[in-house]
């Protein structure tokens, strides 16, 4: 039996303590969120940022698509954000990215194992310059790149592969696992409408 609750966020306590501990820092951060397709990634980070109560957040998900498709999708994100830049070359996308993370912005991007892509791939050297020229001046950066996606060994091979242009870029990684039993047990408890004898016998483990 379900109830008709509107479904919420459960658990993850410990890695929104390590986000929010992050996002607070005040001095550039590079953050990849690593873990399976629906393990929970995309909340985690809407979480994280709706929690961290910080004006200057961007969040934009890169589409499976060329060039073209990826940038409309970025300037339909940033006016979603109510920012009147766009972009209409992957570079600029990049510069983009740069500057507002240099404004204190927390640009969040998500599916980015899709600039593994051939098609997608230069956009790798051109965030690459940018992200030196922000580790270089770590002091006064006091925003930061988080980028979030599943394919682990898409996702390795653009920021964990020497002769990737972002190799050893990132600052935090967050592997995520599934949610663990007390949070399961409260999803249940809000969402299904759990017998009481079997309740009572779930009791010691909540
Ligand atoms: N902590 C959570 N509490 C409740 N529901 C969650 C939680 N994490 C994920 N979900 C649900 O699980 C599904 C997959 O999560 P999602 O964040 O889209 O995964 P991913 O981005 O890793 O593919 C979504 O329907 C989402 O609402
Ligand atoms: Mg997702």
């Amino acid at each position: 039996m379900i109830s008709n609750q509107p479904w919420g966020f459960y658990g993850r306590q410990q890695e929104l303590a390590q986000l929010r501990s992050i996002l607070q820092r005040q001095r550039w951060f590079f953050v990849q969120i690593a873990g399976r397709r629906r393990i929970g990634k995309t909340s985690l980070i809407q979480q994280a940022m709706s929690q961290a109560g910080r004006a200057k957040t961007l969040y934009i998900q890169i589409p499976d698509s060329d060039p073209a498709g990826v940038l409309t999708a970025c300037n339909d994100y940033l006016q979603t954000f109510g920012l009147t830049e766009r972009v209409a070359h992957l570079q600029q996308f990049a510069q983009l990215i740069g500057q507002l993370v240099r404004q204190g912005y927390v640009v969040a991007i998500d599916e980015f194992q899709y600039f593994h892509r051939r098609q997608l791939f230069d956009f790798c050297s051109y965030l690459q310059a940018e992200v030196d020229k922000l580790a270089s001046q770590a002091a006064p950066v006091t925003g930061g790149l988080i980028v979030l996606g599943s394919l682990h060994a898409e996702m390795s091979a653009l920021l964990e592969d020497r002769s990737a242009p972002l190799f050893n870029r990132t600052t935090d990684v967050l592997s995520l696992d599934h949610l663990d039993f007390a949070a399961l047990l409260e999803l249940l408890d809000v969402h299904a409408v759990i017998p009481q004898p079997l309740k009572q016998l779930l009791q010691p483990l909540y």
